[in-house]
């Protein structure tokens, strides 16, 4: 079996959400013995449709462009037994890459009108792979894919064997959700394999696909907290992530959200230890963070007992959390106090650092 897997996303590897879903898919899809041609459509000069007909009178089946579609991706996309369609969600719906290699499967047609009961279509030329759509959204609603869902079902009809949506992908990506993005991803790969093998997806892989990722309230917060830190300090996400710029808060609820999302429990073998940030200045209060190898919880107590406890004055530790002032020095200059299990102090970065 030959698939043709096309990426509309214009983000490079390692960025893409679409470009990480579609690997787990083409792993599979290969695991069950097909043979798996992937395009980053972003590679790839796919002038627009310019609605001459040539296509359908001149030159019937080809297309008038010399470009890549012409010369490559459309014969590969008629040889193929399956296409994939993978695109980012952009406003409600397909991308307007994937739309434009869409538009160019033209000559696939002929221009004559048929009808069956009430509905008017234009014959196949020749041979149409199965569709498979793939796509990816920032919303944590899977309801955000109902418009691009019903477009691809009117088009491609029983063409369409299979439809992998995944909302809150941006987030999907970030380390509290590892257990679930991988179990989402195994997903995906079992996916590749029933369409290999079925041409369908089961429905109980669907449903691993679509589970929800976490508290979307907690997920809003976070990002616009992370927005905020963009604008403020001018960076695109991308720049935030290539400079290891950590999202700063503006309150003590913020910080201890955050604090609770960069969490990682996989580095906390054998602890059992409550860290409280007294907060002033700017900002007034404390935030007590109850860790253990099985996660972190928000101790309610604000005086409670601690194993360490750090005061700071609010933008000290803002700077130091944001890398904007260097921890150790702080300390020495007296900028903040930190009592107790100093080796807590010590294994901060650690504990809460990214992967
Ligand atoms: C122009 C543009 C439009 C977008 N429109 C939507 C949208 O309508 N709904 C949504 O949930 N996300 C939307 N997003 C977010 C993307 O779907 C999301 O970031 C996705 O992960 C991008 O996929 P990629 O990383 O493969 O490029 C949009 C992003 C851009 C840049």
């Amino acid at each position: 079996m030959k698939v043709l897997a096309l990426n509309a996303s214009p983000r490079i590897k390692g960025q893409s959400k679409t470009e990480i879903m579609l690997s787990s898919l083409v792993a599979g899809m290969e695991r069950a013995g097909a043979r798996v041609e992937v395009v980053s459509l972003r590679t790839k000069t796919v002038k627009n449709c310019i609605g001459c007909y040539t296509c359908w009178t001149k030159t019937p089946g080809r297309c008038i462009h010399r470009d890549d579609m012409a010369t490559e991706l459309f014969p590969a996309f008629i040889g193929s037994d399956i296409a994939v369609f993978a695109t980012p969600l952009y406003h409600f719906t397909m991308n307007a890459t994937m739309k434009a290699f869409i538009e160019r499967t033209l000559p696939v047609l002929e221009p004559f009108l048929q009808q069956k009961g009430e509905t008017t279509f234009h014959p196949l030329r020749g041979r149409h792979p199965a569709v498979v759509v793939l796509s990816v959204a920032g919303f944590p609603e899977q309801s955000v894919f109902s418009q691009l869902s019903s477009h691809m079902r009117f088009m491609y009809g029983k063409g369409l064997i299979g439809e992998i949506y995944r909302s809150a992908a941006e987030a999907m990506v970030l380390g509290p959700y590892g257990k679930v993005r991988a179990d989402i991803l195994d997903a995906v790969t079992t996916a590749g394999v029933e369409l290999v093998k079925t041409m369908r997806i089961d429905p109980a892989t669907v449903e691993r696909i679509t589970q929800p990722i976490g508290d979307k309230t907690v997920m809003a917060r976070a990002a616009n907290i992370f927005w905020r830190t963009c604008i403020r300090e001018k960076m695109t996400p991308e720049e935030m992530r290539a400079k290891g710029t950590v999202p700063r808060p503006e309150s003590i609820e913020d910080f201890c959200l955050l604090m609770k999302m960069a969490f990682r429990p996989d580095r906390a073998a054998g602890l059992k230890a409550i860290i409280r940030f007294d907060f002033t200045g700017e900002q007034e209060g404390a935030c007590s963070l109850s860790l253990s190898e099985h996660g972190v919880e928000e101790s309610v107590q604000p005086g409670g007992r601690a194993d360490l406890v750090v005061s700071a004055p609010f933008d000290v530790w803002m700077d130091i959390l944001t890398g904007k002032a260097d921890g150790q020095d702080a300390l020495t200059k007296g900028w903040y106090t930190a009592e107790g299990d100093l080796s807590l102090l010590v294994r901060m970065r650690e504990l809460f650092g990214p992967s």
